[in-house]
């Protein structure tokens, strides 16, 4: 019983499905039971003592399960896509969308910055000349992990179990992991692992190829676009609080080099899938977004 109250806390319209079969079932070979205690009429006081605590015990494991699964029944999970060229804002749109909505935020592209610091640390980058051979070889000594950090409310990303959500900002990264992240291996991997992460739903993800490999069944599907001088400064801002931050023309050069890569690579290039809605945020506040996109949201959770 104890089990059966938790798994209908735990989840709603299958552990309902569950409670019933199990009630069914259980309630059958009771009374099988108590057929058979009948004729031995000494067991039959103590027998029908427990049997009415059981029964107590799945009413109310019933109740519950039915209560939850009305609760549950009314929040629709869905998954929210964002793809979109390099520093367009995808990132702390998504963040905003998965705290209000109360879901997971997955940065997609942390983790292909997390592929690329390991292959810089292993000097397998030279001059933009990726070995790839050996960067393939070590791809099973790669673990990346996300652990959500309260003070910042955001998740601090693992590389192996070293913190590196800094190291992965720096410049060096972003200058190697468009030709790292064009490695069908490694998207492979990270795709899957994309893919599990969003297996329950009630999922904001940003990134790429998130409408069109990742999850092509999302049921919103958003596709960020900025003027290319627009987006430099906005990155040049967020980096410059760093002592070591680059030029802006530096983070120019490097946003146009990663959309045209990302754009032309063989596999999962940066597209715009049919059904995503395209924004162009460049005259518009964070404000002003977000109210619009949640408007859409609304709407496909109404469906
Ligand atoms: O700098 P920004 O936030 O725009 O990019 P990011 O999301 O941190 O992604 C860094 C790089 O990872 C991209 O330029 C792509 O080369 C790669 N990436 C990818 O190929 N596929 C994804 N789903 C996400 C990122």
């Amino acid at each position: 019983c104890f089990n059966i109250l938790i798994s209908s806390c735990n989840n709603s319209v299958s552990s309902l499905n569950l409670i019933y079969w199990y009630n069914t079932l259980y309630k059958q070979c009771v009374n099988n039971r108590y057929i058979v205690d009948l004729l031995n009429i000494e067991k039959n006081l103590t027998f029908i003592s427990s049997l009415s605590s059981l029964i107590t015990c799945l009413i109310i494991s019933d109740w519950i399960g039915i209560f939850c699964t009305n609760k549950f029944k009314s929040v629709k999970k869905i998954i929210i896509a964002i793809d979109g060229l390099s520093s367009t804002g995808k990132s702390t749109l998504a963040k905003r969308l998965a705290k209000h909505l109360n879901y997971t935020y997955v940065d997609s592209g942390a983790m292909y910055r997390a592929v690329a610091l390991y292959v810089l640390e292993k000097k397998l980058i030279n001059g933009g000349e990726l070995n790839t051979p050996k960067m393939i070889i070590e791809l099973p000594n790669i673990s990346i992990a996300f652990e959500h950090n309260m003070d910042i409310n955001s998740f601090d990303v693992y590389l192996n179990d070293v913190k590196v959500s800094k190291a992965i900002r720096s410049m060096e990264v972003s200058n190697a992991v468009s030709i790292v992240a064009a490695i069908p291996q490694v998207r492979q991997q990270l795709v899957r692992l994309q893919q599990q992460m969003g297996a329950q739903k009630g999922i904001v993800m940003d990134g790429r190829d998130i409408g069109t490999v990742v999850f092509p069944n999302a049921e919103l599907k958003l596709f960020m676009t900025a003027s290319a001088n627009i987006r430099a400064k906005r990155r040049y801002d967020e980096l410059s609080t760093n002592s070591s931050s680059p030029s802006l023309q530096e983070v120019l050069d490097n946003i146009n080099l990663r959309d045209e890569l990302d754009s032309t690579r063989k596999d999962s290039p940066l597209l715009k899938s049919n059904d995503a809605i395209e924004f162009d945020n460049s005259q518009l506040s964070q404000e002003q977004q977000f109210e619009k996109i949640m408007e859409l949201v609304n709407s496909c959770l109404q469906l």
